[in-house]
């Protein structure tokens, strides 16, 4: 009988490109016997509801020359689901044009305090009434320098003074030359509209469009993106520390063979996506996969399991909760071959010896932070059948309070899933659905856990 796919350990050669990537050359393994393995390649985590879904954000240009990025945040955050007014400045609108704007937010744009379509000419309190947020990207130096004296001698200051502070926040993307950046003004105006409750996100540093090398390019429009998701998550992780680790392990057999399983990392990056939006410090430990960072998590590469268990061991210190998604290799071989082991003529097959690596979830368990209650463990089982029972009996002999259950065939390399949560008391299934989306019931279940 075939042992099932997921159940063995998969030999197969790979090229590891140093960092993140790899790219499998040769399964040892019939190819039919790996469902998806397509998904193998796939760079992005699946996308679910996002939780811009329904928003309505007034979307401010300043003038700057990234006003090019809001026209495809624009497009962006139409796609999210949001509804978008755009409210340009006058020297806004020198560097893309409000039909652009128009064309991709669907909506007439405003640039005007004088624009008579309102019935009671005041588009500054009809617009800003109506809003979740008013996001200024790009925000200028001038225009960060006129907000913070509360200036509003034109349509989008006007608006950001005139929106109900309790209700309305307000998000800038600062955008500008590296000096401009740097300047002690600017950087004194955005300290200060920091202080008066303005959210003033980051820059990227590179080369800018004026020639120069350094910080105050506005963030890429799906980074803005990912910022205002996060700003929509309820922080429900406040303050905690989560650790995750995340995709399979590859243990070498001799310089171009391995032994690894199909794990994508998309559960386990998904988590760490979400426990970021929650508001939490997030840690990253990674095997080889081709999955992109989420924003905001700081990510550790390894490659086998006993990398991975170096990695985590001082994060483990210093994190309050602990998720390990990893699909970690129960065995490395004893000795991995210093050169290709060559295949000769007489059909002899290689004899591999194989000792047990670390149990990073049970060990960790046993430690002092979890048995105190300073580090929350929550495990991952990957089954073929009666989750219920095999999730329980690895709970208990893990020593964790929480174990996600899932079926290994239905979820290795997939966008979607389907989990089930068993504690000491209760067994809970989260439905089929995208796997952001079942990070974040996960996330909720685990909040909820730390403050009872
Ligand atoms: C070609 C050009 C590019 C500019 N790029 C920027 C920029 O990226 N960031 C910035 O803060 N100001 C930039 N400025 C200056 C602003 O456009 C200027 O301060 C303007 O008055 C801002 O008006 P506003 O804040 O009302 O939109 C640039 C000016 C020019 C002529």
């Amino acid at each position: 009988m075939a042992v099932p796919w997921w159940e063995i350990q998969i030999i197969r050669a790979a090229i590891c490109a140093p960092g993140r990537s790899w790219r499998p050359i040769l399964y040892i393994a019939r190819m039919s016997s790996i469902p998806n393995a397509d998904a193998l390649a796939g760079t992005s985590l699946p996308q679910g509801p996002s939780p811009l879904a329904g928003k309505h954000l007034v979307l401010g240009l300043s003038g700057g020359i990234a006003s090019y990025k809001a026209a495809e945040l624009c497009r962006a955050l139409v796609k999210a689901g949001a509804s978008v007014q755009v409210v340009m400045t006058e020297a806004a609108a020198h560097f893309i044009t409000p039909v652009t704007m128009q064309a991709l937010s669907g909506r007439p744009v405003y640039t005007s305090q004088w624009d008579a379509r309102e019935g009671n000419n005041m588009a500054h309190i009809n617009l800003s009434r109506e809003a979740d947020a008013i996001v200024v990207a790009p925000a200028s130096a001038d225009f960060m320098a006129k907000l913070l004296h509360g200036g509003a001698d034109e349509l989008l200051s006007l608006m950001c003074l005139a929106r109900p502070l309790a209700q309305v926040p307000l998000i800038l993307a600062p955008a500008m030359n590296r000096e401009m950046f740097a300047h002690p003004a600017t950087q004194r105006n955005m300290a200060q509209l920091s202080a008066d409750g303005a959210t003033v996100l980051g820059v990227g540093t590179g080369e800018q469009a004026c020639g120069e090398t350094g910080d105050g390019r506005m963030l890429e429009a799906d980074e803005l993106l990912e910022e205002l998701e996060a700003f929509f998550t309820p922080k429900l992780l406040a303050g905690q520390h989560v650790l995750v680790t995340a995709g399979p392990t590859y243990e070498a057999l001799d310089p171009v063979r391995g032994i690894t399983n199909l794990s994508s990392g998309k559960m386990g990056f998904a988590i760490a996506q979400a426990a970021w939006r929650a508001g939490a410090q997030v840690s990253l430990v990674a095997g080889p996969v081709g999955l992109a960072t989420p924003r905001g998590v700081q990510r550790v590469n390894v490659q086998s399991a006993e990398h991975m268990w170096q990695a985590v061991q001082p994060l483990a210190q210093v994190a309050s909760v602990f998720i390990a998604a990893a699909a970690v290799a129960d065995w490395r071989p004893a000795q991995a071959a210093t050169q290709k082991i060559k295949k000769d003529a007489s059909g002899a097959t290689p004899d591999f010896h194989f000792v047990e690596n670390t149990d990073i979830l049970a060990s960790l368990a046993r430690s002092g932070r979890a048995q105190s209650g300073a580090l929350f463990c929550v495990g991952f089982a990957a089954e073929s059948h009666d989750l219920q029972a095999h999730a329980q009996a690895k709970r208990l002999r893990k020593g964790v309070p929480l174990l996600v259950g899932n079926i290994g065939p239905a979820t290795f390399g997939r966008d979607d899933n389907a989990l089930l949560l068993v504690d000491e008391h209760s067994c809970e299934a989260l439905p089929q659905a995208p796997k952001t989306v079942l990070a974040a019931q996960l996330i909720e279940r685990i909040a909820q856990r730390l403050n009872s």
